[in-house]
């Protein structure tokens, strides 16, 4: 009589582990830019992979909204279904690649894959920005992977890097340029001495900015990212409404006129850093997270990222500073960085491991009030004598010491451009609160943080 055992053993040697998974089937969650570069990506790759890995990727199944649309994808149109289920839940599919977007459906959908046991590859910030946490531990629980290289600075390999290479390192601090949209416009603004609704137009015409461009141009995009990267950089649990964010849309060419002539450049940053001396075990970490135009250096590495690309430069205290750069969007970086994760989640599978994020501790969110920082401050004022001494005596009776002052008339107007030493946000905002109820002051122009003396 065959004992279980014995049926058992001749499952092993008939189906070795290490061909259990040796075809992978992705299911697809979208097949918009994302998904469909990434489709036309893998055949492309497909041969090199098996070759490489020992695993075929193959597309089984791709769930949209209309599935008559033409992708200019080359799978067979009984690939395309309107029904998610056939993705997530069918027992032929063995990775899912979420590249939908948005939080709902695409939540349940991950959560319900998880729970399938189905590894999941997402490009999804906002998911992750939002409900990550919730979707870590479910698939932590599950013992599957769970990747998103894609998700933060498109096709630059970042996640990675902070989640495996660094994981020993104390990271101070993460700070990017990872919004390809206002960085271009802000270059425009710079090198071509365009205003702010020229440049807008200009990214719009070149498909680098959508119709309604606020999650882009007033640092929403820009706040899931710093959110993501601050929960893997410092392990802890921080989402997108954590972020403090200012946009661009109020910069004046004017602004851009006076950093160029101090040897600053203007940069949409995202901000994520630790407070010191709050590392030690079994403490809660106290985190600054925050996006917001700044003025940097020309020397900083930084300043040199033109045009629509992305740069994160990392501080370590003992590898010191790095810096990543490439296309922080688009489909075929973007694919290229799903991929990636695709033949990293498949060769995992059929090893029986999965990758782990850590767990994601609770952090202390640092308010936008205690940052000390240099500001740039633009005044438009009465042009009449006396008015400088009224203006410059309300910054002292706030703690604000001036560095540099430049005035330019014109006619009845004058415009007053500063550079604070550091200085305490709170008090800054007491100073431009008492300069607003000025007689003399028409209006606070732009404030704009410095980053130099803290680089
Ligand atoms: N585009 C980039 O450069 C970029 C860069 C980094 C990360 N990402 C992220 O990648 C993801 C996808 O972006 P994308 O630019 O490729 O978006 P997209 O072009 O709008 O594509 C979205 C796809 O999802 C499908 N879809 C949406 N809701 C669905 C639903 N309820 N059920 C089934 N299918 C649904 C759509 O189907 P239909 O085609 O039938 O409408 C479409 O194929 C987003 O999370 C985005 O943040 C994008």
């Amino acid at each position: 009589m065959p004992s279980s055992d014995s049926r058992q053993g001749h499952h092993h040697q008939r189906v070795p582990s290490a061909a259990v998974h040796a075809s992978v089937r992705l299911g697809l969650l979208g097949c918009g830019t994302v998904g469909s570069a990434f489709v036309r990506l893998i055949h492309e790759q497909q041969d090199y992979i098996e070759a490489r890995t020992g695993c075929r990727v193959e597309v089984g199944r791709v769930a949209v909204q209309n599935a008559n649309r033409d992708r200019g994808v080359d799978l067979p149109a009984d690939v395309f279904t309107t029904d998610v289920a056939r993705v997530v839940d069918a027992p032929d599919i063995d990775v899912v690649v979420e590249v939908m977007g948005g939080i709902e459906p695409a939540r349940s959908l991950v959560l319900d894959a998880v729970k399938a046991g189905k590894p999941i590859v997402t490009a999804n910030k906002e998911l992750l920005a939002n409900v990550g946490a919730e979707v870590f531990a479910a698939a932590e629980a599950a013992g599957v992977d769970l990747l998103f290289e894609a998700a933060v600075a498109g096709g630059i390999p970042l996640v990675r890097p902070l989640r495996e290479s660094l994981l020993g390192e104390p990271i101070h601090r993460v700070m990017g340029i990872v919004n390809g949209t206002t960085n271009y416009i802000l270059t425009r603004m710079t090198e071509a001495g365009v205003d702010y609704a020229t440049a807008l137009a200009e990214a719009q015409s070149l498909g680098y900015a959508e119709a309604d461009p606020t999650a882009d141009v007033e640092g929403y995009d820009a706040g899931a990212k710093c959110a993501i990267l601050a929960s893997i950089a410092f392990g802890a649990r921080v989402v997108a409404g954590d972020v403090y964010h200012e946009g661009i849309s109020a910069i004046a060419a004017a602004d851009i006129g006076y950093a160029t002539r101090k040897d600053l450049v203007v940069k949409l940053l995202a901000v994520a850093e630790r407070e010191p001396n709050e590392s030690g075990a079994g403490r809660t970490p106290v985190i600054g997270v925050r996006v917001h135009p700044a003025m940097l250096p020309t020397t900083h590495p930084l300043a040199a990222v033109r045009e629509s690309f992305n740069a994160v430069f990392v501080e370590g205290a003992a590898v010191g500073d790095l810096m990543f750069y490439g296309r922080g969007a688009g489909g075929e970086p973007t694919a290229s960085a799903v991929l990636g994760d695709v033949i990293d989640a498949a060769v995992n599978l059929r090893k029986g491991s999965h990758a782990t994020v850590g767990t994601l501790g609770e952090a202390t969110i640092k308010p936008i009030d205690e940052l000390v920082t240099a500001y740039y401050i633009r005044l438009e004022v009465v042009d009449r004598p006396g008015v400088l001494a009224r203006v410059a005596g309300i910054f002292g009776s706030n703690q604000v010491s001036i560095s540099s002052m430049e005035q330019h008339g014109r006619g009845e107007e004058a415009t007053l451009m500063f550079i604070t030493h550091e200085a305490r946000e709170h008090d800054v905002q007491a100073t431009l609160g008492a300069l607003r109820e000025l007689d003399v002051v028409h209006r606070v122009g732009s404030v704009i943080r410095v980053l130099e003396g803290d680089l």
